[in-house]
């Protein structure tokens, strides 16, 4: 078995002392084989095991999409009217494992867990995901070409949506806008929904668009991304709709700094939890650290969230290849938040910001 991904993976079970690695439909099965398995009701599983060629039970409608994966899958699959069952216990008796299996903790359902405890008894699930995470950390050259198309794609969709927003509008109104000024430019998948959130809406991180319309003198929060070949773009930018209100500007301010200290921290060599510190500290120092109430960034890839995360107890270092986020924001309750996101790649001497929009505060709808 040679295909240089699935090597990747003997990598890793043999780094993290595992005896074989099982992944479902995600972002690491995407990196794999090359595609987007949907994660549904059907149970679909592929095993590495070293040594031996993967394994991989698999809905029948979907037997053609892994078998021109490029990657020689003993495969098993199994239709909706016969069920599952059979073609997991081919699957194990094909497999003969015991030991430690490695799963996608965060993603890996009861369902996949109780099939492979029935059909594997010897085998122990340990979770895979801190290991799996070197898998994806470093971006290729390939990997941050389609991050900068999908990066792209949503500052030009940002420029041309502000230009329609009027005091007035509805968050959903915008999120139209803004959903269709993607796809217009070939944007894909959202990585996630888009977060429009106006006035004191702004001061929820990860609010939910609504029906409110924005008035003059507040803040509009836009937080969306696109995707490019399954990479994602994640930029948030804080405008002022009309002029801003004294508190608006004054918190901004901040926030732009924490922002600008957050990216210039980021270089080689560097634990990524500096990078965290850097832009808390210009919030600590403007009195406003309690309303900060998350981590700075995290990696970005095939996901919108994935390693490394920029937080504090993260002492990894910093290495060329990695994008990752940087997104201070402070939220102050019922009144004003403001979020400043940008897309970070590191570089062999540095960090270059991979988003390009203004990071002034933009006055919008005037
Ligand atoms: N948007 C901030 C975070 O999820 O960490
Ligand atoms: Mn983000």
């Amino acid at each position: 078995m040679t295909h240089p991904r699935v090597l990747r993976l003997y990598d890793i079970i043999a780094g993290a002392d595992f005896d074989a690695l099982a992944l479902i439909p995600g972002a690491n099965l995407q990196y794999v084989t090359g595609v987007d398995f949907h994660l549904m009701e059907r149970p679909l599983v592929a095993f590495f095991v070293p040594d031996q060629e993967p394994v991989a039970v698999v809905p029948a409608l979907e037997t053609d999409r892994l078998a021109a994966s490029g990657i020689p899958f003993r495969l098993f699959p199994w239709s909706d009217g016969e069920g599952y069952g059979g073609a997991f216990a081919a699957a194990a008796e094909a497999l003969r494992l015991a030991g430690r299996l490695g799963v996608e903790e965060l993603r890996m359902r009861v369902l996949e867990s109780t099939i492979i405890q029935r059909h594997l008894p010897d085998v122990a699930i340990v979770p895979g995901g801190a290991a799996l995470a070197e898998l994806r950390m470093h971006k290729s050259d390939d990997d941050v070409a389609a991050l900068r198309d999908a990066i792209r794609i949503s500052e030009e969709a940002l420029d041309a949506t502000i230009a329609q927003v009027q005091p007035g509008m509805t968050e959903r109104e915008i999120t139209g806008l803004l959903v269709v000024e993607q796809l217009k430019r070939g944007g894909g998948k959202h990585p996630f929904e888009p977060i429009v959130l106006s006035g004191p809406n702004s001061a929820l991180p990860h609010g939910e668009v609504g029906d409110r319309p924005v008035a003059e003198g507040e803040p509009l929060l836009i937080d969306f991304g696109t995707t490019v070949r399954g990479y994602a773009s994640d930029i948030t930018r804080t405008f002022s709709v009309g002029a801003p209100s004294p508190r608006l500007a004054e918190v901004y301010a901040v926030v732009l700094a924490a922002n600008e200290a957050g990216r210039q921290k980021a270089a080689p060599g560097v634990p990524a939890e500096e990078v965290d510190r850097a832009a808390r500290q210009v919030i600590e120092s403007a009195g406003l650290g309690e309303f900060f109430t998350h981590r700075t960034g995290h990696g970005l890839g095939l996901q919108a969230h994935e390693g490394p995360n920029i937080v504090a107890g993260n002492a990894r270092l910093l290495e060329p290849g990695m994008v990752f986020t940087v997104e201070p924001g402070v939220y102050l309750p019922g009144e004003v938040g403001v979020r400043i996101e940008d897309d970070v790649l590191i570089t062999p001497d540095g960090a270059l910001s991979l988003t390009t929009f203004r990071r002034d505060l933009v006055q919008i709808g005037t």
